[in-house]
């Protein structure tokens, strides 16, 4: 996955402009970038690792075609080899791609059968390879998209033709329009400063882009003509993708990434893992905030499958669980950043102690990813907002994938169930989308309501762990303090608070429905504000089965404690004092 920033012009500028691109397309992907640029009938290829906001790619040429990327690792680790631009075996072609394929192994096996040279692990490398000894680029990119699956936007650039060609398979892909130059882009914010019009790529086509002209194709080869829009944003907006803050974009992502999530797990490592932790002699799931509160989601699918685990904070963990920890334990340790100290420490010392880990991380070269026997990756892309939104719900999925996966060698689950989950995720994925801004209005005409010194969040079940993640949002992104609570806990005197305005809002449980219009009732007897979270509810949250409520439930937790935190003009990515992951 990554950014993608390229430009074709009538005279040869400064390459260096690419850094400026993909700067602004950081939040796709930070831990390697490259370059390739045409020079003298030749290719050049610069890369980097890390984050190319601290550290430019360092090019003094100009040229009149180049093409960069910033890299998210999901697929091969965050190394040079795996750092796009990626080549074909006579180095006459380079392509960056953003978004993930399917079905590469077997694409990548039959190139090695034929003789390709392949250098490094990543997905993207098939393509040059697929492009190499092409006559017609424009058939080659059709062939491409008909050939390989998966939700993907490529660029690439060979030395035979001085144009860009752009394949949109599912990512966004827009083409900044001026008089001597065109530019490609991930997104539309980041094309700001350098074109003011730019053509929104369609799904499925190819695009053939030289300095003067711009032709779009679809599947079948018809020229299309797509939408053109205007090329309008603040700088600051830009290097959010368009949004005034990370947070509320990456709320906006979670569609998206609750499908990479799901598609990017492969059997042979879910078979691996399952089949670890189903024949552990005792469970532990590991994390710290959000992270901790997937994994309490996460102890209600396992018994499901009759698998008892032990949530445990990894802050916990050394000082009480570690001492029954033996040969024959597994740990699953979940970090979105693979860098908490908390669970680093954790795992080394129960590796000391014989135990197998089993990492849940968004960062595939994090050292939690380095220190497992065998992790899962979350995919939901890069997130920079301190307050972690769309890594919770990936990390959901990929627990409950987990959890199927283990009942599949008890006998308690079987394939079908695979099938129902991914078509659950797609719908509820569908309906979100539509729904976002619906909701974000929602939260924005509610936030006045919780306005108040403290507040409580309560559910029931599967639910609860949302209520203690909801809580900790608000915390962050409005500052203001927030109690999780079990819904029935409430009535055991917590409610006394309520008669001082402290707000509830309650997320209707999935069982346990009496309770909830019991407490419902008991506090409306007070007089009490209650913001109820339930697809009638004042928040609506989107139908889901039972084991994906906590995602749609959360949802409006988010964009309740973000429209709170905007209310207040808080710093909302960054709270004072707080950063992404805690590793000291
Ligand atoms: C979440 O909003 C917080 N920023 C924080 O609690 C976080 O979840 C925790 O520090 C764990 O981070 P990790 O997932 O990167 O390990």
């Amino acid at each position: 996955m990554g950014g993608i920033f390229a430009f074709v012009c009538k005279d040869s500028i400064d390459v260096s402009i690419i850094n400026k691109g993909l700067k602004k397309l950081i939040y796709r992907g930070y831990d390697s970038a490259g370059i390739a640029y045409l020079e003298d009938d030749s290719l050049v290829i610069k890369k980097i690792l890390g984050n190319i906001s601290k550290n430019e790619i360092s090019v003094s040429d100009k040229a009149r075609v180049a093409i960069g990327h910033t890299r998210y690792a999901s697929r091969g680790w965050p190394t040079l080899e795996n750092a796009h631009p990626l080549t074909d075996c006579n180095g006459k072609i380079a392509v960056v791609m953003d978004g993930i394929l399917d079905d590469y192994e077997k694409i990548r096996e039959d190139l090695i059968a034929k003789g390709h040279k392949f250098v490094s692990t990543t997905d993207a490398e098939v393509i040059p390879h697929l492009l190499e000894n092409s006559t017609n680029y424009l058939n080659s990119s059709l062939n491409v998209m008909k050939r390989v699956k998966g939700i993907y936007s490529l660029v690439f650039v060979t030395i035979d033709i001085d144009k860009i060609f752009a394949i949109n398979s599912g990512q966004p892909l827009m083409i900044g329009i001026t008089q001597e130059c065109k530019y490609v882009s991930s997104d539309l914010p980041s094309l700001s400063g350098f074109a003011e019009n730019a053509i929104i790529m369609p799904e499925n086509t190819v695009a053939v882009i030289s300095w003067n002209d711009v032709q779009v194709y679809n599947i079948e080869g018809n020229e299309v003509k797509p939408e053109i829009k205007r090329v309008k944003y603040k700088e600051e907006i830009a290097e959010k993708g368009g949004f005034p803050h990370f947070m509320l974009k990456e709320i906006y992502d979670i569609p998206q990434a609750l499908i990479n999530s799901f598609n990017s797990l492969m059997e042979k490592y879910l078979s691996l893992a399952s089949m670890i932790v189903y024949g552990a002699k005792n469970v532990y799931i590991i994390g710290n905030g959000t992270s901790l509160h997937a994994g309490f989601i996460s102890s209600y699918y396992f018994s499901e499958i009759s698998l008892n685990v032990n949530v445990v904070s990894a802050a916990e963990f050394p000082y009480y669980a570690l001492k029954n920890v033996t040969t024959g334990s597994v740990i699953i340790a979940i970090s979105q950043s693979g860098e908490t100290s908390d669970v680093i420490r954790s795992i080394k010392m129960a590796k000391q102690r014989g135990a197998v880990i089993l990492g849940i991380t968004n960062s595939v070269g994090s050292r939690l990813a380095l220190e497992s026997n065998v992790y899962l990756p979350i995919t939901a892309g890069p997130e920079m907002a301190v307050p972690a939104t769309k890594t919770f719900t990936s990390t959901i999925v990929v627990l409950k994938v987990l959890s199927l996966y283990t009942g599949l060698h008890s006998g308690k689950n079987d394939r079908s169930e695979i099938s129902s989950l991914k078509s659950e995720i797609e719908e509820l994925a569908k309906q979100l989308m539509v729904r976002l801004p619906e909701m974000e209005k929602e939260a924005e005409k509610l936030a006045p309501k919780l306005d108040k010194e403290s507040l409580y969040i309560s559910s029931s079940g599967i639910n609860y762990p949302i209520a203690l993640e909801g809580a900790l949002k608000f915390k962050e992104a409005s500052m203001t303090h927030a109690e999780g609570i079990q819904l029935g806990e409430l009535l055991h005197g917590p409610i006394v608070l309520t008669n001082k305005g402290y707000p509830v809002i309650l997320i209707k449980p999935v069982e346990a429905e009496d309770l909830y219009n019991k407490v419902i009732r008991s506090i409306k007897e007070r007089g009490d504000v209650i913001v109820t979270v339930a697809e009638d509810g004042d928040m609506k949250s989107i139908k889901a089965t039972r084991d994906l409520t906590p995602i749609s439930n959360v949802i409006p937790l988010h964009l309740l404690a973000y429209k709170l935190g905007v209310r207040k003009g808080l710093p909302i990515d960054t709270p004072p004092g707080l950063v992404k992951a805690v590793i000291v």
